[in-house]
């Protein structure tokens, strides 16, 4: 291996489940399949110097967010990196790793940086292995072992490699799909899905009461969790087949269900809690009135916190933007919208 520096930098979108993925086994594998959007404007980019030391055994990490040094997400990453060289990039023992990352997102918008951050640092790093073994071809394998240790970060970064959609977890009926890493499915949905678009309705930028950890580990004591997780088969099952035949009122249902059970389930363990706000539920009454009232197909879904995502073909933006800022914007913190769509992917930047 060269003693001089290499370096890498990737840009990488933060994702949203449609199928949520919400319980976990062994090392970060999922209980239930799911299936994400790609998203394109929440994007970290990261870059990643490298310099091999002979007198290092272990590994020396500097890590700046946002040109600061941040000790909390720098312990977290620390230790995964550990692990890597332990496990599966065994090429970063005794090296000085400077880890330099952003997001376009401001910090504490309520925005999950982690599957945007694990991704966009995992590609950095199967990008110096392939820079090692002197690989300029970025073919499949090597998204699929970018998605395998993003998957080791973060569960749900594994997702955030592949543009536009991305399935994580076995299903029977869906080839190739593994709990191990996400795949690729955008040559498998309609055109209609891939522009679709995601508004994120900002509720609360405040950090959550309970994290996603917690959560999926509440999910082994949860009375409901066998039946959970086959719903969960079944309905990838079925909004597999409505992505394929662009049936968006079949994806708005399924979509908005997963929602309300992703919720439903956290207000169930023991001890329940409870990540939606009266904003939150204001904002799902108004969708439906609004779809009912004009028939227009908007529907919605939420992350593992309060913000409401706000999902629509391209065809009815100008329509669903005037409802969104008459009707919607009054109830998110500070006014706050980030306006986000289906996006093409990661991006190399270095
Ligand atoms: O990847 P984690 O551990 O942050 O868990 C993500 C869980 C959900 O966002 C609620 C669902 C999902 O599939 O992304």
């Amino acid at each position: 291996m060269p003693n001089n520096p290499m370096v890498a930098g990737w840009e990488s979108p933060s994702n949203i489940a449609l199928v949520k993925y919400w319980g976990k086994y062994g090392d970060q594998l999922p209980k239930n399949p799911s299936v994400s959007f790609t998203l394109s404007k929440a994007v970290t980019t990261t870059e990643v110097t490298m310099v091999r030391s002979d007198q290092h055994k272990d590994i020396e990490l500097s890590f700046l967010f946002e040109g600061k040094e941040n000790a909390a997400f720098a312990s977290r990453i620390e230790k995964w990196l550990n692990k890597l060289v332990q496990d599966h990039l065994p090429f970063l023992r005794g090296s000085i790793i400077d880890v330099s990352t952003k997001n376009s997102f401001p910090h504490s918008s309520g925005i999950a940086s982690s599957a945007s951050g694990m991704s966009a640092l995992s590609l950095c790093l199967c990008d110096l292995l392939y820079q090692t073994k002197e690989e300029r071809d970025y073919d499949d394998d090597f998204y699929k072992q970018a998605s395998f240790i993003s998957r080791l970060g973060s569960g749900s970064a594994c997702r955030s490699v592949y543009p536009e959609m991305a399935v994580w977890g076995g299903h029977d009926q869906i080839p190739h799909s593994s709990d191990e890493h996400a795949i690729c499915i955008k040559d498998q949905i309609h055109p209609v899905f891939k522009t679709f678009h995601d508004d994120i309705l900002i509720v609360s930028a405040q950090e959550k009461k309970v994290s996603s950890t917690a959560g999926h580990h509440l999910m082994n004591g949860n009375p409901y969790a066998p039946a959970r997780y086959q719903q969960a088969h079944d309905r990838m099952t079925l909004l597999m087949s409505a992505l394929h035949n662009g049936d968006v009122s079949t994806f708005g249902k399924i979509t908005e269900d997963e929602a309300m059970t992703l919720h439903a389930l956290m207000m169930c363990s023991d001890p329940p809690y409870m990540l939606m706000e009266e904003a939150s539920l204001a904002i799902i009454k108004k969708i439906k009135t609004y779809r009912a009232d004009t028939g227009v197909p908007i529907y919605f879904t939420l992350d593992a916190g309060p913000n409401i995502h706000v999902l629509y073909p391209e065809e009815f933006q100008s329509q669903t933007e005037n409802f969104i800022t008459s009707d919607l914007l009054p109830h998110c913190h500070e006014g706050r919208i980030i306006k986000d769509k289906v996006g093409n992917g990661p991006k190399k930047i270095k």
